[in-house]
Parts: structure tokens; C-alpha cells; sequence
């Protein structure tokens, strides 16, 4: 498979003025197989800047969604409003309602549209759960199993049950794995099942272990030092050529990444362009 990515929604611009940054993430995937959107923002430049880098919505093969966070699915009822009828790929926890609590003050953070809205507006909803292949080569991990123990999740995300709140620990956190002729493209949404249970499960499940590249949200910016200071050693041990940061990955990070990285480590942000 050929891949080009243009990220379409992301927390910084540089240079593009006219594009919008957001707290969000969405990828617009030119391939060989036809074109794709992976997560859609949080709703507010999702539309701007497809018209701003010339990405067509209304000719997409399908839509994917890493997760169920509204600043990934907040876009989804206006790009409908471009595509029609159209395939969307999730988790079926798509819906499920989850929370964080600031100051006293909860906050829905879950997707802000109800099912019924969306495929009145040409959704057609796959679910999966388990590794599934797209299109050939282009493969969408399903739930990725937490290995390392330093991985341990973001606390401050919740779920509801009778007893109060509980951890989220984002089952539905799914990766897109481009299986390119120069290697794994491997695009994340905010990594909640942890960056490093990513990429050993891409690798598990492609037998591939080279990564021409690896980009998107980590959310390194809200995990411990311990987890940041162990993620990016194991990420050193990997065969990466080139790891771009974004979204949840925050300013320290994504410097420790560019001290250790050095000219493989790319800031990714509104505009960035991978391409094989
Ligand atoms: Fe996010
Ligand atoms: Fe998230």
C-alpha cells in the first residue's frame, strides 16, 4: 500500500494562515485503495481545513475512529454532511458515556452525538473489536492488549458505574496501520492503551518490524515521569525512522523524543505531511 497523511485537525498551526488548530486530531488518508479520515477533530476546523488543503469529504471510502473522546469524534455530524453515505469504522463502546471532573465540575467527554443522528445522516457503522484489515494493507488494531507495566493509563479519565467513578481505561482505543512497501505507517489516535503496547502489537501482527513512521497523540503529556522516561526508552528500541508527536503528547515529551530522536523525530501538527 502507498499512503499520503495530511493531518486535518491538531492542537498548533504553523504557517498556514487560514488553517484553524483545535484540541483535537483528524488525518486525511490519500491511498491506494481510495481516501480515508481518521478521527475527525473536535468539530471546530475539521471543515475549514479540508477546504484550506483541497482534502475532498465527499469522495471517502470510509471514516475511522481511534476512540470514543469527543475531541476525535466531535467533527463526524458536519463531514457527514459531505459524505452521504459512508462506512465508519469504531469500537462498539463508540457510545459509551465517560467523564472527567475538573474543580468539582464533571464533564462528558464522550462522543456529543447520539447513533440514531448519525446514521440518519448516511453512517454505517462496522464495529470491531479484534484486528481487522481494512482494505489490503491498511489494517485497524482493534483492542490492544496492555502488556508493559509501565503503561498504566490516564486516571483522570472515567466511566460511571453504582458505586461512582471508576478508571477508563479506553478499551476502545484502536491504532490504523498502513503496511507500506517502505514499512508500518503507523497512525494513533491518543494512544491510551500506551504507545509502546502500540507498536509491539503492530509489529505482532504484521511480522513487520520496520516503522517508516509513527505519528499522532500519545499522551505522554498527562503520564507520570516514570511512564514518559520508560515509554520513550523502549521507543528507542524499536526500528523507527520516523516518530512525529501531537495532540496529548505535551511540550516535555515531545522534547525528550526530539533529544533522543534527533532529525527522525518531526513535530506534527496542522498540515504535516507523511507520505511513502
Ligand atoms: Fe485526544
Ligand atoms: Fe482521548
Amino acid at each position: 500500500m502507498k499512503i499520503k497523511a495530511t493531518v486535518l485537525c491538531e492542537n498548533c498551526v504553523f504557517f498556514h494562515a487560514g488553517a484553524i488548530a483545535e484540541h483535537g486530531w483528524s488525518v486525511y488518508l490519500e491511498t491506494d485503495q481510495g481516501n480515508f479520515l481518521f478521527d475527525t477533530g473536535q468539530g471546530k476546523g475539521i471543515i475549514n481545513n479540508a477546504h484550506y488543503f483541497h482534502k475532498d469529504l465527499s469522495n471517502l471510502q470510509g471514516i475511522i475512529i481511534s476512540h470514543h473522546h469527543h475531541d476525535h469524534t466531535g467533527g463526524l455530524l458536519q463531514v457527514l454532511e459531505y459524505t452521504g453515505k459512508v462506512k465508519v469504522y469504531s469500537h462498539p463502546e463508540l457510545f459509551k458515556n465517560s467523564y472527567n471532573v475538573r474543580d468539582g465540575v464533571e464533564k462528558n467527554i464522550g462522543i456529543p452525538f447520539r447513533r440514531e443522528i448519525l446514521e440518519s445522516r448516511g453512517a454505517e457503522f462496522i464495529f470491531n473489536t479484534d484486528f481487522t484489515e481494512i482494505v489490503p494493507g491498511l489494517l485497524l488494531s482493534g483492542e490492544i492488549p496492555r502488556k508493559t507495566s509501565f503503561e498504566t493509563g490516564d486516571t483522570k479519565l472515567l466511566l460511571k458505574n453504582e458505586k461512582g467513578y471508576i478508571q477508563d481505561i479506553v478499551a476502545d482505543d484502536q491504532t490504523l496501520i498502513a503496511n507500506t512497501e517502505k514499512g508500518l505507517v503507523i497512525v494513533l489516535g491518543c494512544s491510551h492503551s500506551g504507545i509502546v503496547n502500540i507498536v509491539n502489537y503492530a509489529i505482532a501482527k504484521t511480522g513487520q518490524q520496520h516503522i517508516h513512521a509513527i505519528f499522532g497523540g500519545t499522551h505522554l503529556d498527562r503520564a507520570s515521569k516514570t511512564t514518559k522516561s520508560k515509554s520513550i526508552e523502549a521507543l528507542k528500541q524499536f526500528d523507527i525512522e520516523k516518530i512525529g508527536t501531537s495532540h496529548c503528547t505535551g511540550l516535555e515529551a515531545s522534547m525528550h523524543l526530539f533529544q533522543e530522536f534527533g532529525k527522525r523525530f518531526f513535530f506534527c501538527n496542522v498540515g504535516t505531511v507523511i507520505e511513502t
